[in-house]
């Protein structure tokens, strides 16, 4: 019976990420858990498990008495957070440079390129799969683990910067023919103004998305 548990709970920690993370549920909007648990003909307890999760991944606020809540950022939240992102790969890429896998690099290079008809989770993962290269090239498992613990608002951020597609690929290319090409410096200056634009770009939907709220 707990294992049953256990699997209801993760699993409806898995649809509620990824519903909050695509915005399907937006910023501040309230989850009711009761509902969940209507809605896929379960008990309460393991949605309350899964939201408590996401609590603690900072993805969701348990207001005491109100109920749960998705997550709202300030600009200053935001702009800790981008800070917290620059650290990590801005050191990862100049510190283990020589370690970064050019495979997936290359493997990467192409879908980037022939990028027009790919939906906004595959545009995501591909953009994932390119920033973890340079954390795992630290190969430093417990470096990993915390970044993977604050991935997810990262994530969370990346589908607020949708409006600047092709220029996002314009700014990965760059970042992978740099390195590629052994380039350090380089890579380093393209990694930082990318996640400066990314960072320009989220804040202004922060804004907007305020005004709209
Ligand atoms: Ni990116």
């Amino acid at each position: 019976m707990a294992i049953v548990t256990t699997s209801f709970h993760s699993q409806v920690y898995e649809i509620l990420r990824k519903q909050i993370l695509q915005q399907k549920f937006k910023m501040g909007d309230q989850i009711n858990p009761k509902e969940i648990a209507e809605e896929h003909g379960i008990s309460v307890m393991p949605v309350r498990d899964a939201l408590l999760k996401l609590v603690n991944q900072d993805l969701v606020t348990n207001k005491p008495r109100i109920g749960f809540f998705v997550r709202e950022f300030s600009e200053i939240e935001t702009k800790n957070i981008m800070e917290l992102r620059k650290m990590y790969e801005l050191n990862c890429l100049t510190e283990y440079f020589d370690f970064i896998n050019r495979d997936e690099l290359k493997s990467i290079y192409p879908k980037i390129c022939g990028a027009g008809e790919i939906t906004r989770e595959e545009f995501n993962e591909l953009d994932s799969r390119l920033h973890n290269t340079f954390i795992l090239a630290s190969n430093n498992e417990f470096l990993i683990n915390q970044y993977n613990k604050v991935r997810d608002l990262f994530i969370l951020f990346q589908y607020l910067d949708s409006q600047r597609d092709e220029e996002t690929n314009e700014e990965h290319k760059k970042i992978i023919e740099s390195i590629l090409d052994g380039d350090k410096q380089l890579a380093t200056d393209c990694l930082k103004l990318h996640l400066d634009l990314v960072y320009k770009s989220i804040i202004d939907n922060v804004r907007k998305n305020r005004i709209n709220g």
